[in-house]
């Protein structure tokens, strides 16, 4: 994107630490076919979900900080739960461009489950977010919320996306690991709450020892950047798209066919 095209059109720009926040984008691009997209990810920091609360607080903002002034968004999506529930206000104060997060749907399972027994699968970082204790208070304080952490699914879902085969034993203790818990053989809504685990739903589900129905935010979140970009008129003739990584471009390489598919074809590093 020059210079020039930035200006008369400023792009969305997405951040997650690999292609995890591609969830996110899948859905915008439903709503928002032609908007400009700069898709960021921090493969120098993934995975996240190891990381500390501190050592977020710092990084996510700082790198933010650091693609708004190259890319000039006119909004940014921080596709990631973890970064999310850790560091939105600290990237709110630091960015004077609206900030929308990913946040694990609570409020929507609650609303969907009929047992009243609801599973949560995310990164170790975010079950532990007073963040997600407070959605649970809020949105679904008579219903048993049941959490498990699952970081090897997002090792899996990165080679699913590479057209590797993810491992089936690492997406089956995923789901024995969540529905394995006391009061866990009730779970009949599974909250994705980390942005690679919906690139897994068909592995998942199929891992699942009884029908349950998975939810994440991305439809919702898409409709949050439709309405606040609403005023905007997207250029009507196609939209180009940018990845751009905090790691090595040669490790992009084997992504690029599945990255091609949202129509990103220019590879940068940050
Ligand atoms: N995709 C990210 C999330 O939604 C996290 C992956 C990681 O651990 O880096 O939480």
């Amino acid at each position: 994107m020059t210079e020039a095209q930035i200006a008369e059109c400023p792009p969305l720009l997405f951040f997650d630490t690999g292609v995890g926040g591609l969830s996110v984008l899948r859905e915008t691009i439903k709503l928002l076919p032609h908007a400009p997209i700069v898709y960021a990810a921090d493969y120098a920091g993934l995975p996240y979900g190891m990381k500390s609360e501190a050592e977020l607080a710092a990084r996510v903002p700082a790198l933010l900080g650091r693609l708004v002034e190259r890319y000039k968004p006119i909004l940014a999506t921080i596709a990631c739960n973890t970064a999310s529930t850790i560091a939105l206000d600290h990237v709110r104060s630091a960015l004077n461009i609206p900030v929308v997060g990913t946040v694990p749907a609570i409020k929507p399972a609650s609303m969907l489950t009929k047992t009243g027994v609801i599973g949560l699968l995310g990164t170790r970082a975010t079950i532990r977010q007073p963040y997600v204790d407070r959605l649970a208070a809020d949105f679904a304080s008579n219903k048993i919320l049941l959490r498990h952490a699952a970081p090897d699914l997002v090792y899996a879902a990165e080679a699913k996306l590479r057209g590797e085969k993810p491992d089936p034993r690492v997406i089956r203790e995923a789901m024995e690991g969540l529905m394995d818990q006391p009061d866990g053989g009730q779970i009949d809504t599974v909250i994705l709450a980390c942005t690679h685990f919906p690139l897994l739903r068909d592995e998942l589900s199929e891992a699942a020892q009884r029908p349950v129905q998975f939810i994440d935010g991305a439809a919702g979140i898409a409709r949050r950047i439709a309405y606040l970009t609403k005023e905007i008129s997207w250029p009507a003739a196609g939209r180009e798209g940018i990845f751009v990584t905090t790691g090595a471009l040669d490790d992009i390489e084997p992504y690029r066919p599945t990255i091609a598919q949202y129509g990103i074809k220019r590879f940068e590093t940050l």
